[in-house]
């Protein structure tokens, strides 16, 4: 009945497009609001399943070499894993501000602001108590003749986690019918001036989550350069070359071949920032970000964008906690690739602003395309 639309009651007999998404009741939070999950399928073999609770992608399932698939992201199989110690921003959608910013602290326009310090001395993925990730959306799924979307929204209040502005924010998650691809979209408008930063921020392992390290899987980075950060992991607003560097993975480099130069900083591994090299001059919007492969499986994920930015963290935090089906989640046994902004983007002038101003909307786009890589010709 859900989908019936409006015009519905003003007598147009207007039923569901045969082809929207399944909704399924996901139980509830806590304190008893009600969660959904919706499927969304392509014809190729990918199925997306994202819930109401933090607009969090839960499952995506992808086949590898020999047609298989498997579930890629790491989760839980109900909300209160969602809601546990245990999770560390698994799958949601992050913000109002994404990655960190310093000791809290902004102005803008002439204003102090003082947020949440939930990842000490830092605030961290828009702060402690009602951040995107903890939110129960609305959501709507639809279908059209290119495939199945779910469209989810959310109005942040004035203030909400000391943010200034009533944001609105859109995430729409879309599948093609004809390839093994999601697409996230983000979209937002505020009434007071209000930095926004929004990401993803699934946790893959291509052999399947719950499987060993991603220290074999390979991995290769558009990005020329990097923002430096000190030990709490703050840019100290200088862009560097990652020329000789274990931040180097302009070519193609196993994750685990040079991880251990960093294992000793604050980042305990990888957990940087890298600067996306410009986009060609062609007519997408989008950017390739990211090229991720696993040999064992044969899976393969490219990451394209609209943003200046990618978070490679090479899950330095997860601590064996169990997830879906009981699986264990071990120290660097997945992967995050989050596109976004580069991290405190408010307190550095000389980095592309994440401001957004009344009258104007914040967009933008990321896709993940799945594939297998290809056998070498004889
Ligand atoms: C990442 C961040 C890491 C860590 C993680 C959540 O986005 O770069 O430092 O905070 O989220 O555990």
């Amino acid at each position: 009945m859900r989908q019936i639309c409006f015009l519905a009651l003003l007598g147009f007999p207007l039923l569901a497009h045969a082809n929207d998404p399944q909704v399924d009741d996901f139980g509830s939070t806590q304190d008893g609001t009600a969660v959904e999950i919706y499927t969304l399928k392509s014809s190729t073999g990918l199925t997306a399943k994202i819930m109401t609770r933090g607009a969090t992608l839960v499952q995506l399932h992808v086949p590898d070499k020999d047609g298989k698939s498997e579930d890629v992201i790491l989760g839980w199989d109900d909300v209160a894993g969602y809601e546990s110690e245990d999770n560390q921003y698994f799958g949601c959608s992050t913000g109002r501000v994404c990655n960190r910013i310093a000791l809290g602290k902004f102005s803008l326009e002439g204003k102090e602001y003082s947020l949440a310090t939930n990842n000490e001395p830092n605030h961290l993925h828009g702060g402690a108590e009602r951040s995107l990730d903890k939110v129960v959306w609305k959501a709507k799924g639809y279908s059209n003749d290119k495939g199945q979307g779910v469209r989810f929204t959310y109005v942040s209040p004035d203030g909400e986690e000391g943010y200034p502005g009533e944001l609105k924010i859109t995430v729409t998650y879309f599948v093609p019918a004809d390839a093994n691809r999601l697409t996230i979209s983000y979209k937002a408008t505020t009434d007071k001036a209000t930095p926004v930063n929004l990401t993803n921020h699934a946790y893959f392992n291509l052999s399947g989550a719950g499987s060993d390290t991603v220290l074999d899987h390979m991995l290769q980075l558009n990005a020329d350069t990097y923002t430096p950060t000190d030990e709490t992991l703050i840019p100290t607003g200088t862009i560097d070359s990652v020329e000789g560097t274990p931040l180097d993975f302009r070519k193609i480099k196993k994750i685990g071949a040079r991880i251990e130069k960093l294992t000793n900083t604050g980042a305990l591994g990888y957990d940087h920032n890298f600067v996306l090299n410009p986009k060609p001059n062609d007519d997408s919007p989008f950017n390739l970000a990211a090229v991720l492969r696993d040999p064992a499986s044969g899976r393969t994920l490219r990451i394209s964008t609209d943003q200046p930015g990618i978070q490679f963290y090479s899950g330095n935090f997860l601590k064996g906690q169990k997830g879906k089906s009981g699986k264990t989640y071990a120290h660097r046994s997945a992967v995050c690739l989050e596109t976004q902004h580069f991290p405190d983007s408010v307190n550095h002038e000389n980095f592309p602003s994440t401001i957004l101003k009344p009258g104007e909307e914040f967009k933008s786009s990321t896709q993940l395309s799945f594939g297998i890589i290809k056998p070498k010709a004889e």
